[in-house]
């Protein structure tokens, strides 16, 4: 594989958080074109640069490479004054994006109703635990047909008008129990704030396709992940994008031939954050000195994460869902040092039944009890090593289960937070890339 003419997608396997950005900011040097096609403002993942830390939530990674074109597919959802002040922050660091970014002029756009009525929700006894970042509610008025898109922004006369559509129907809803701005605000606050985003809209398709068909290289950036996916993942208790493979294809216009490779990234345990399903969990002293260790607590919300033993079930039906080429195990070090690790292989169902399926419906899930198969661990460190053959022989053995339980070759692993920390072992198919 050389980056010049191979396109590669990098997605979650779990419910986020796995550390794609550091996969990607690893990557994305070696790509001239780095997308988002969906989510919004709900990820976020930090880098750092000379020392200090940026938070990107919506601008692609590949950002900090000025050999980078950045493209914001059809299929995200974008909170401007979010955007704009991520933009700003990275000029502040001398990372100037002119000429270097292209938004779609179909992607849509978070308004403040939007926000108001997914925290509405969220207030009320049935949670999801979103972000309260208002992107269910964006992404219901892009199916409801009522959403606005970046390309209408470049036609302000009408935007009163469409916005209004989807307005009056919060305002019903919500009544008098939360204060929204009145429409004309709305209005007037989104033309102010596109001004300097307007010349960045185009047909981000038509750039994207132009670009692969000259053989330029294109990294796809996955945010959140495949168990969070709409229709892939524990629903209700989802993200509303496809996050899994297929959201790749409707969020850039892009057909199926034009990728090259799946990296699927997965962290050596589980975490989530919000309500759902996870068999995995642990409530006692492992899931708190997991989370404590890892630093489990979420980039964009701050909220503590759920933490268990690495989930076989879930992780191998992300694995065919994407079809990934190989994994991207991280943060293996922050097992390190227990006595035993366990990860669940199977699942119990209220039958007594064993199973490696998915249940698809919330009151199957509750039923479920999670089938732990437990590994000798490891005393010595795993933090930093470079080499497979540094492993201690217990998570060498470890993370061949972990493989062969996902039926995925690994493709990475991450021993630590730093760039230099991790390998790529032999045979791997990043290995052209990293190597
Ligand atoms: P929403 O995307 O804000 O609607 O939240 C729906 C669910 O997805 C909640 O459980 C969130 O915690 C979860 N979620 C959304 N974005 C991320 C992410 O980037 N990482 C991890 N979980 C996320």
């Amino acid at each position: 594989m050389t980056a010049g003419s191979t396109n590669l997608a990098i997605l979650g396997l779990q419910w986020g958080d796995e550390g794609k950005g550091k996969l990607v900011d690893l990557l994305s040097a070696r790509f001239q074109n780095v997308t988002r096609f969906q989510g919004g403002n709900n990820a976020g993942h930090t880098v750092v640069v000379n020392g200090q830390s940026i938070a990107l939530h919506q601008v692609p990674s590949g950002a900090l490479h000025p050999g980078c074109f950045l493209v914001v597919g059809s299929g995200v959802v974008l909170n401007l004054e979010v955007f704009l002040k991520e933009l700003e922050n990275l000029r502040s660091r001398g990372f100037d994006l002119g000429g270097r970014l292209l938004i779609s002029d179909r992607a849509h756009v978070i308004l403040p109703h939007h926000i108001a009525l997914d925290q509405w929700r969220e207030g009320g006894s049935v949670k999801i635990g979103t972000t309260g970042r208002g992107i269910g509610p964006a992404y219901e008025m892009k199916a409801a047909r009522k959403g606005i898109r970046m390309g209408d922004l470049l036609h302000p006369k009408t935007l009163a008008e469409r916005i209004q559509l989807g307005y009056e129907e919060v305002k019903i809803l919500l009544g008098g129990s939360s204060a929204l701005p009145p429409l004309e605000t709305i209005t007037a606050d989104l033309v102010r704030l596109s001004q300097p985003l307007l010349p960045l809209i185009g047909n981000a398709q038509e750039y994207l396709w132009k670009a692969w068909q000259g053989g330029e290289s294109i990294l796809f950036e996955g945010a959140q992940a495949t168990l969070l996916d709409i229709d892939h993942g524990t629903y209700p208790y989802v993200t509303s994008s496809n996050c899994s493979i297929g959201g790749l294809f409707t969020g850039t216009g892009l057909p199926p031939k034009a990728l090259d490779h799946v990296l699927g990234v997965a962290k050596a345990y589980t975490t989530r954050v919000g309500s759902g399903p996870m068999p995995s969990e642990l409530l006692d002293a492992t899931g708190e000195r997991l989370r404590q260790v890892g630093r489990e607590f979420g980039t964009t919300t701050g909220r503590p994460r759920r933490c268990g033993w690495f989930d076989a079930v879930i992780t191998r039906h992300a694995c065919r869902t994407n079809g990934a080429d190989g994994l991207g195990i991280m943060k293996l070090d922050v097992m390190d040092g227990f006595a035993e690790v366990g990860m669940v292989v199977g699942y119990r169902d209220g039958a007594g039944g064993v199973g490696t399926q998915l249940p698809a419906c919330a009151s199957d899930w509750d039923e479920i009890q999670p089938v732990v198969k437990l590994f000798k661990g490891w005393t010595a460190p795993t933090r930093g090593i470079t080499d497979a053959k540094d492993l201690p022989a217990e998570a060498r053995h470890y993370l061949a289960a972990l493989c062969d339980e996902v039926e995925t070759p690994m493709a990475y692993l991450s021993t630590g937070p730093d760039r230099a920390e991790g390998y790529v072992p032999a045979g791997s198919f990043l290995e052209p890339l990293l190597k």
